[in-house]
């Protein structure tokens, strides 16, 4: 890999790459072009080079990219060749959800706890899950060298939640509360809003209806 700092628009789109390799490794495919790619991707085959480039040395002019070894190299490049320990807490609606989900466990993710405060919540268990009292918060993560943590609590209570999280020494927060959180520069936070995303779904399908309102009135 190269020295490079790799730009924050490509990381965002490694994920997609991910995907998009494990699928064709389920299907047998031993080796891609970036044209085969960019149709599969419907993304331009010279954005695929430029981005896969960054790497160096994943492309073969003239045989492709070995679906494999690129596979393994972006899982390397996004720190999911190893396990993650991650812990939720807020163990309502949102956090449960979470929790049921296996397949992040696939990706290195393993959830070894929930915390709450609601007394009818904690002993649960969600998949195999414990849902315990968030006062166990500080100990738990020291014990389980959990490095991330994922908020689905309400935002009044996020902040003084993140606090308790970096002096105990979470380095990454999933957050889903919809407040912006400060945290020091060796934390990093991932914000996860999925009203943001159905706005922007919004404004695409009203501009969409909007221009068709436009050519129809152009009709008349
Ligand atoms: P919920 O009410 O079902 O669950 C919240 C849980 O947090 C409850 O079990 C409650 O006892 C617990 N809690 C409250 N204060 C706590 C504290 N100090 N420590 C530990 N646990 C605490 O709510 P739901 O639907 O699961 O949503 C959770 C949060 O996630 C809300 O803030 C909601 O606005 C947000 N949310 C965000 C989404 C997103 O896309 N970012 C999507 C859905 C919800």
């Amino acid at each position: 890999m190269s020295e490079k700092e790799i730009s924050k628009a490509v990381i965002t789109r490694l994920p997609r790459y991910y995907r998009y390799l494990g699928e064709l490794m389920e299907d047998g495919v031993e080796r891609i072009s970036s044209n085969e790619l960019s149709i599969r991707m419907k993304v331009t085959a010279s954005q695929i080079r430029q981005d896969l480039n960054n790497f160096g040395g994943f492309g073969q002019q003239g045989y492709g990219y070995n679906v494999k070894y690129l596979y393994a190299e972006i899982g390397k490049i996004l720190g999911i060749d190893r396990q993650h320990n991650i812990v939720i807490i807020g163990a309502g609606n949102l956090g449960q959800a979470i929790a049921n989900y296996a397949n992040f466990e696939k990706r290195g993710f393993l959830i070894k706890g929930m915390f709450d405060i609601n007394p009818r919540l904690i002993g649960l268990v969600v998949r195999g899950i414990e849902i315990r009292s968030v006062d166990d918060l500080e100990q738990f993560v020291k014990d389980n060298e959990v490095k991330i943590a994922a908020l689905t609590i309400p935002k009044t209570k996020a902040p003084e939640i993140a606090d308790r999280l970096v002096k105990a020494g979470i380095k990454a927060i999933w957050n889903f509360a919809h407040t912006d959180l400060s945290v020091p520069d060796d934390v990093v936070v991932e914000n996860v809003h999925l009203s943001e995303s159905l706005m922007r779904l919004s404004y695409r399908v009203c501009s969409m209806q909007d221009k068709n309102g436009e050519e129809k009135n152009n009709q008349f």
